[in-house]
């Protein structure tokens, strides 16, 4: 339940209509945006602590068959209000957020015909700034498409950026590598964008909140020209942007500001510029680790096609079933149940059937035996980009599953363009993910979609809208010719992705060696690039309220360090970043939701590295025990990942922890109340 426990909002005299320049600033005073027309154009700027973060950026719209809505504007209304107030998620990183803002809202029009009027508003929070255009119904602005937003974010320093590319034909997902550079060298890029001041003093955080029927804000640098990054929306195949209709508001353009990179996580801003829950009830919604049928199909000992080695069996599904009751898992996923997966399942796309199961996977019997073992089955529902086969399906399988008492669904849209051509991240797409949002929520489905659009902070409106993957995960670990992600692409997720929001990376493979399967023969081939301690790390450092267990359960057998995972919380009350450096090492500690135990997480890249660690968030005066899964003896990611040192030990608030992690390694401590 979402509980606003105080709410303030003071309404403050408008400024005189004349004026040209209008500022306001966060609740601290630290963080200070400036909003001014200069020759009839309209541009803000922020300052921190009086030093310019962002220079005078342009704001405005171009429209196909409409004169642009950018020149001869004025200011000519001012509206401010305050608000502080504090709201519980119902699930998530920390359990208590305060939205506390100074709004300024600026109604503009034009000077000249056609004379339209429009309002930006902005919010200022001690974490940052959000703004978005607001557009009312008039008669000179009824239907419109946008070509191009003319929104600027002007950076005053080179600072350096780390980034994911936005413009590969072909991938237009968000499953690349990271790349670091100066801003001013920027191409096209995704967002969330991280950026550090070259002085060190301040990072940057540019994406946007609240994504509806709009198009999805890449950014495109002006490339060695200067440090302006301009909005870049993901194009209809025609060139168009977004089509609609007056009244409108745009998503929010968020720029979140820290002094430290260790501030930034976990990030509220796009949450509190998201509108409250529309779940008045979320009893049903349950964050959980769940185990599933799935690495196997990705290391090639099972198939989602029909055959000899195909995965989604009934029989195969109540072993992990079985294994999942066994050791307090919440869900199975189960991938390749349904008919659709033999031949080319990427281009087969309007093949895939959502009810019709393979003859060899009851879909009633497993869920009757999962309901009897307490554990849910997670349905895959891969659309391979078919979103109008998906569509046509969608309220008769949902009800399917309804009746049948499964209520989590995984989702897929492997693909790249639209059938009609139009960008995976255009307007028809953030329709359609927004579309099955509110489809789940009547059928009481929780979801976790993987190549989603990024995350805007939708879930604190829908709170069913759980997890999502929107970045390379641990599947590519598994593929041959890549070489797998490097030892630091998590230390450098936790700074950039995981600030809009949970990712299913899907953490806990042990087989790294892949003693199963073979070792990979080239030093190109993929295999996991972490130590095994680094692998129970990740459980606390890369957030998601549906955590896989991804190994085979046979890989977990007799491992004494699977107690980790066993153990580990998925749903935390306090969240504390303690050490980071974006791309060389986190180290996170949080405490479960509802519960006295703290979990600690650290990573580091491809080098050893040392941490002493104060336990002063611990209950003073509390006996507690550390159970600590660190590196073993000559640990390391490239040759000999797989030792890891379990012991115990009494620890209070007043204890350092020393923590000794290898190249490529971790750690996972899990603190407990002595008995
Ligand atoms: C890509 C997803 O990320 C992965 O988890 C899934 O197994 C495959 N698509 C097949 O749907
Ligand atoms: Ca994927």
């Amino acid at each position: 339940m979402v509980k606003p426990i105080l709410s303030l909002v003071l309404l403050i005299a408008a400024a005189s209509p004349t004026q040209a320049q209008v500022r306001t600033a966060s609740p601290d005073g630290r963080n200070q945006v400036t909003v001014e027309t200069h020759d009839g154009r309209l541009y803000y700027s922020v300052q921190r602590d009086g030093r310019p973060l962002l220079m005078p950026s342009l704001l405005g719209f171009e429209f196909r068959a409409a004169p642009p809505l950018r020149d001869s504007l004025r200011i000519v209304d001012t509206t401010r209000q305050t608000v502080d107030e504090t709201w519980t998620q119902p699930w998530g990183e920390v359990a208590r957020v305060r939205d506390h803002h100074n709004e300024l809202k600026v109604d503009l029009a034009e000077t000249a015909a056609p004379n339209r009027r429009f309002s930006v508003v902005f919010r200022a929070f001690d974490d940052g700034l959000g703004f978005r255009y607001e557009v009312p119904d008039q008669p000179s602005l009824k239907d419109f498409e946008i070509q191009e937003e003319l929104t600027e974010f002007s950076m005053a320093d080179d600072a350096r950026a780390w980034w994911i590319p936005s413009n590969r034909p072909r991938l237009d997902r968000s499953e690349m590598l990271y790349s670091s550079s100066p801003v001013s060298v920027i191409d096209s890029i995704q967002t969330p964008l991280t950026m550090e001041t070259r002085d060190g003093k301040s990072f940057v955080v540019i994406h946007e909140a609240n994504l509806v029927d709009y198009a999805r804000m890449n950014l495109r640098g002006a490339r060695m020209e200067n440090r302006t990054l301009h909005a870049a929306l993901a194009p209809y195949a025609d060139g168009v942007k977004v089509r609609g209709r007056t009244p409108f508001v745009t998503p929010w353009r968020t720029i979140q500001v820290a002094d430290r990179a260790t501030d930034l996580s976990p990030s509220v801003l796009g949450l509190n510029l998201n509108p409250p829950s529309v779940i008045p009830n979320t009893s049903w919604i349950k964050p959980m680790k769940y185990v599933g049928i799935w690495w196997g199909m990705h290391i090639g000992t099972m198939t989602w096609s029909s055959g000899p080695k195909h995965g989604a069996t009934t029989a195969n599904t109540k072993r992990y079933i079985d294994f999942a009751a066994a050791n307090g898992f919440g869900g199975v996923l189960v991938e390749g149940w349904n008919v659709g997966w033999d031949g080319d399942w990427i281009q087969n796309r309007n093949a895939f059937s959502f009810t019709n199961a393979y003859p060899d996977y009851d879909l009633r019997e497993v869920a009757r035996y999962a309901h009897e073992k307490g554990v849910k089955i997670i349905v895959h529902n891969e659309t391979s980009g078919g979103i109008e086969n998906y569509e046509r399906q969608m309220d008769s399988a949902f009800a399917l599953y309804h009746s049948l008492g499964l209520d989590a669904i995984k989702s897929g849209y492997v693909t790249d363009l639209t059938s009609a051509g139009d960008s995976h991240h255009g307007q028809f797409m953030v329709r359609h993910y927004r579309h099955v949002i509110e489809m789940a929520l009547k059928y009481g489905i929780m979801l976790d979609v993987h190549e989603p659009i990024h995350d805007t902070g939708e879930r604190r409106t829908y709170p069913n809208m759980m997890s999502r993957e929107g970045a390379r995960g641990q599947e590519y670990n598994a593929w041959g010719g890549e070489g797998g992600n490097p030892p630091e692409h998590e230390t450098i997720l936790f700074f950039t992705r995981m600030l809009a929001g949970p990712m299913d990376f899907t953490p806990g493979i042990f087989d790294i060696l892949r003693a199963r399967t073979g070792p990979p023969r080239q030093p190109w081939e993929s295999r996991v690039r972490t130590t095994l301690a680094k692998q129970l790390a990740l459980y606390v450092v890369l957030y998601s309220p549906l955590q896989m267990a991804a190994d085979l359960p046979e890989n977990y057998e007799h491992q004494p360090a699977f107690q980790f995972i066993r153990d580990v919380a998925v749903d935390w009350d306090t969240t504390r970043v303690l050490e980071g450096k974006i791309g060389d090492y986190v180290v996170v500690s949080r405490r479960e939701r509802n519960g006295p135990d703290w979990f600690i997480g650290a990573i580091t890249d491809e080098e050893a590295r040392t941490f002493d660690i104060p336990l002063s968030f611990l209950t003073p005066g509390r006996r507690y025990v550390a159970e600590i899964y660190a590196d073993g003896p000559g640990a390391n990611w490239a040759t000999n990942p797989l030792p890891v040192a379990i012991s115990q030990r009494p620890v209070t608030s007043l204890t350092r922890l020393h923590l000794v992690l290898a190249r490529g390694g971790g750690q996972a401590i899990r603190i407990r109340p002595a008995r």
